[in-house]
């Protein structure tokens, strides 16, 4: 039996994150991964998918050189060279992390390890019949796919895809319904779109990408509408038949019919299959239940990452492997979630972090918001012919400190987190108006809209 400091389970963002840390503060450290290291995040998720929209925003890019005085003809894609380069990418940064893990000294097992038991000195962990032990464990094993119990689902064969199987099509389809209009679903409908495949939205609430700012959501849903994209708001999915997608929508049955369907209703925790049972760890909504410092109800056993369920970010699951390894390595730490920046990478991209219109009414927060087109910064009508977009800035009304911000237009997701320090940092909108930003870029949007009356 091989003893170590610490055991982590699964090695995606909140796993290598915290192996790596740990790992370059002295401790000793076994990580097991059943897959390919990366997780979801770097093989089947944020990376495949950003590597694919960047190919689309590329070509949309150069169909559309004339509005920035560049002509080119016969301008075309290649799907499957677009796939091929989103593997090479994935395959360039699992080689990273894996490098990254000799260089912190953190021992590497590709393989499916079981927890047994814990006993007075640790957790004792089996993977193909070494067993393995540590004062503690780091659980990190992430989410997969929500399929519903729709009727027809399992029989829809192929046709029925979740994001990792559409991330390996050979084919780009003709036609794509999307269930389920969440992020998942918004980032694949860009893609398809982009490429000019027929896209349906099929989605339950009133509002595509629930959660965000909604008036931001909603100019996303017309752009796309713009761009040929079918949108069904509050449609209920009662059967899939082959390639059939059978609604209800305001009392009445529509079908819509595809190549492929995408089911993008959420992710649900992994808590299954590796032994959780053995140590009596609480579950809360589906996921570990831990505390601020991702402790579980067992002492020396800690969850991070999707498998908590309640912010399934890659950048929360990093965060929170780091608080893990801060607190065991004697620098106190804690979560705090209310600066988690989400974005949403459609082009035009979508970002906010903190409270949204929505949610600090539901509070009882009293706001005010500022807000201004994105034409407002030159750099953005420089580089957005014809384009539009928007920042809200929510401030406390009481001491004027910036309680969220939401984007849309190209680059938000660079600009969003400048507001996250903002947040994190209680600043006051009298604050960021001495901070001097870079002129001429498009983040200048957020001095300017705190600036405005
Ligand atoms: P989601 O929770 O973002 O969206 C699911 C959508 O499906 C919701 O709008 C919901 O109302 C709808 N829905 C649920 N049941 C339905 C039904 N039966 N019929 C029609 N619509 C239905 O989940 P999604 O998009 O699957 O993503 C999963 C997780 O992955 C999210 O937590 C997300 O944050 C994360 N993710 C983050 C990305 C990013 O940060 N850019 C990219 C991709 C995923």
């Amino acid at each position: 039996m091989e003893l170590f400091d610490l055991i982590i389970i699964g090695g995606g963002p909140a796993g290598y994150v915290a192996a790596e840390r740990a790992g370059a503060k002295g401790l000793k450290v076994v990580l097991f991964e059943k897959k390919s290291l990366g997780g979801v995040c770097l093989n089947e998720g944020c990376i495949p998918t950003k590597t694919l929209l960047y190919s689309a925003k590329t070509y949309e890019n150069a169909l559309h050189g004339n509005l920035y005085g560049v002509f080119g003809d016969n301008i075309r894609y290649d799907f499957s060279a677009m796939m091929s380069r989103k593997n090479k990418v994935v395959r360039k940064l699992v080689a990273g992390v894996k490098g990254k893990m000799k260089q912190n000294n953190v021992t590497v097992v590709a393989g499916e390890a079981f927890i047994k038991g814990r006993g007075g000195d640790g957790v004792e962990v089996e993977c193909a019949g070494n067993s393995y032990k540590a004062a503690n464990l780091l659980i990190c094993t992430g989410s997969e796919a929500f399929i519903p119990p729709i009727p027809g689902v399992r029989e829809s064969g192929d046709i029925l895809l979740t994001s990792r199987e559409i991330l390996e099509l050979k084919e780009q389809p003709e036609s794509l319904i999307v269930i389920g209009g969440g992020v998942i679903g918004m980032e694949f409908a860009s893609f398809f779109n982009s490429l000019g495949s027929k896209v349906t939205i099929v989605e339950m609430l009133p509002e595509i990408l629930g959660g965000l700012d909604l008036e931001i959501s909603g100019l996303l849903r017309s752009h796309y509408t713009k761009k040929g994209v079918d949108f069904n708001l509050n449609a209920k999915v009662v059967k899939i038949d082959g390639n059939r997608v059978v609604f209800e929508k305001y009392g009445k049955t529509e079908t819509v019919e595809g190549d492929k369907i995408l089911m993008s209703v959420g992710r649900r925790p992994v808590t299954a299959g590796f032994g959780l049972e053995n140590l009596g760890v609480e579950l809360f909504k589906g996921g570990i239940r831990v505390d601020e410092k991702m402790r579980t109800n067992v002492p020396g056993v800690f969850a991070a990452g999707d498998v908590t369920g309640f912010s399934l970010l890659a950048h929360t699951a990093s965060r929170e492997g780091e608080v893990v390894v801060n607190n065991l390595t004697g620098k106190k730490d804690m979560m705090r979630y209310n600066a988690i920046p989400g974005v949403v990478y459609t082009n035009p991209e979508v970002a906010g972090v903190g409270e949204t219109e929505e949610s600090a009414k539901a509070k009882g927060i009293r706001y005010k918001v500022l807000k201004l087109p994105m034409a407002y910064a030159g750099r953005f009508v420089a580089e957005n012919e014809g384009g539009s977009g928007l920042c809200k800035v929510i401030v406390g009304e009481k001491y004027g400190e910036v309680i969220g911000v939401h984007m849309i237009g190209n680059p938000s997701s660079e600009i969003i987190y400048g507001a996250c320090i903002a947040i994190e940092q209680e600043m006051t909108v009298e604050q960021l108006q001495e901070v001097i930003f870079p002129h001429p870029t498009v983040s200048e949007i957020f001095k300017e809209a705190v600036n405005c009356k």
